[in-house]
């Protein structure tokens, strides 16, 4: 049997982000006290990290306006970290003022994807960052870089393993960085193209923290995130219920779903550390919060193993089947 099938209590990282990329997407504003408690919701059921809520321009994302208050009032759970991201130095202010243990440093590798989400150049964007970095790094907050587009831009086409891995090499090697997210802003991304760049992430920089980001936008969610797994990923970003989305990603939408990742590696015997029922519970909240239904196929068909109630005629079935035999 091949390793992949069977995780034999191999631990995966379950990093929610259906409340910063989720709700992002979102026309409507979920009120500040719900999202405080879908957070909690998701500390309860054991996620390894939450990125809570985005310090960007009120403007560009109006849902997340309400961040610092988010992140003070939520009741921190030891060993899980709360991350938020964080464009620019304005954005260090805030996360800093908040007291966010991890911030997440955004930029595209996409020239294209970086003017039209942060309105900078890559030069630009990386030139902030890195000051972004200083002003972490004071308040003893970790760093990781989200970088968007990793696997192709929906305005521009393929980018080259290369550039992605230059730009890795720079936030690593020169800034410091303490992990690197891979991310599949507009589900470009399959399972080849994955496991490739996955494993040359994991042979330059062994030491650092590596996360993939996909989104289900084309059904490849499930299967890139096995790819990786079996190239050496073992951190996953996921969204309750599985939505999401980059509003300024022409065609994007939900994140990879975490009640099925967290159902699908269970089954498979990989450790997540996450408790399933609440999750499944938390996401059932979501569709009067957002006022739609929610992509997540666990809340609409159950866990494998929640069974249905055999036909009313059941009994009359089996008699009648058995009678043939007499
Ligand atoms: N938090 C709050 N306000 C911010 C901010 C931040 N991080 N960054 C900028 N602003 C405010 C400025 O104070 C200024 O306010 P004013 O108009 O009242 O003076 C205004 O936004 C414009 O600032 P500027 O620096 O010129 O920003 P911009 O218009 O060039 O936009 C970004 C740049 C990065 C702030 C903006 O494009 C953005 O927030 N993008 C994020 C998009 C996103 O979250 N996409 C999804 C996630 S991948
Ligand atoms: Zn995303």
């Amino acid at each position: 049997m091949n390793k992949i099938w069977n995780g034999a209590g191999r631990r995966i990282h379950m990093q929610e982000v259906g409340t910063r990329d989720g709700l992002q997407a979102e026309q409507a504003f979920v009120p500040t006290d719900e999202k405080v408690a879908l957070v909690n919701a998701l500390s309860e059921a054991g996620m390894a990290k939450i990125e809570v809520t985005s310090f960007v321009s009120p403007k560009a994302i109006p849902a997340l306006r309400d961040g610092e208050i988010v992140l003070r009032e939520i009741t921190r759970q030891p060993g899980v970290v709360y991350s938020a991201l964080v464009p620019n130095v304005r954005g260090a202010e805030r996360a800093v003022d908040a007291r966010t243990d991890e911030f997440n440093l955004v930029m595209s590798a996409s020239e294209t994807h970086n003017l039209a989400n942060l309105r900078m150049t890559r030069g630009q964007s990386y030139a902030a960052l890195r000051e972004v970095n200083e002003l972490a790094g004071q308040a003893g907050a970790t760093v990781n870089v989200s970088l968007s587009c990793s696997f192709g831009c929906p305005m521009e086409g393929d980018v080259p393993a290369a550039t992605v891995l230059d730009w890795c090499a720079r936030f690593v090697d020169e800034m410091g960085a303490h992990g690197v997210t891979l991310c599949d802003t507009t589900g470009m991304a399959y399972p080849g193209q994955v496991a490739e760049l996955t494993a040359a992430f994991r042979e330059r920089w062994p030491a650092t923290e590596l996360t993939l980001h996909f989104h289900n936008t084309r059904g490849l969610g499930l299967a890139n995130v096995l790819a990786a797994m079996d190239a050496g990923a073992d951190r996953f970003d996921a969204s309750l219920g599985g939505i999401g989305g980059c509003p300024y990603a022409p065609g994007a939408t939900g994140n990879v779903c975490s009640e099925e990742i967290v159902h699908a590696l269970e089954l498979m015997g990989y450790r997540t550390g996450v408790d399933l029922q609440r999750l499944i519970e938390a996401a059932k909240r979501l569709p009067a919060l957002i006022g739609h239904d929610i992509p997540s196929q666990i809340v609409k068909a159950g866990r494998r193993l929640d069974l249905h109630a055999v036909p009313a005629d059941f009994e009359a079935i089996r008699e009648r089947a058995l009678a043939r035999d007499l």
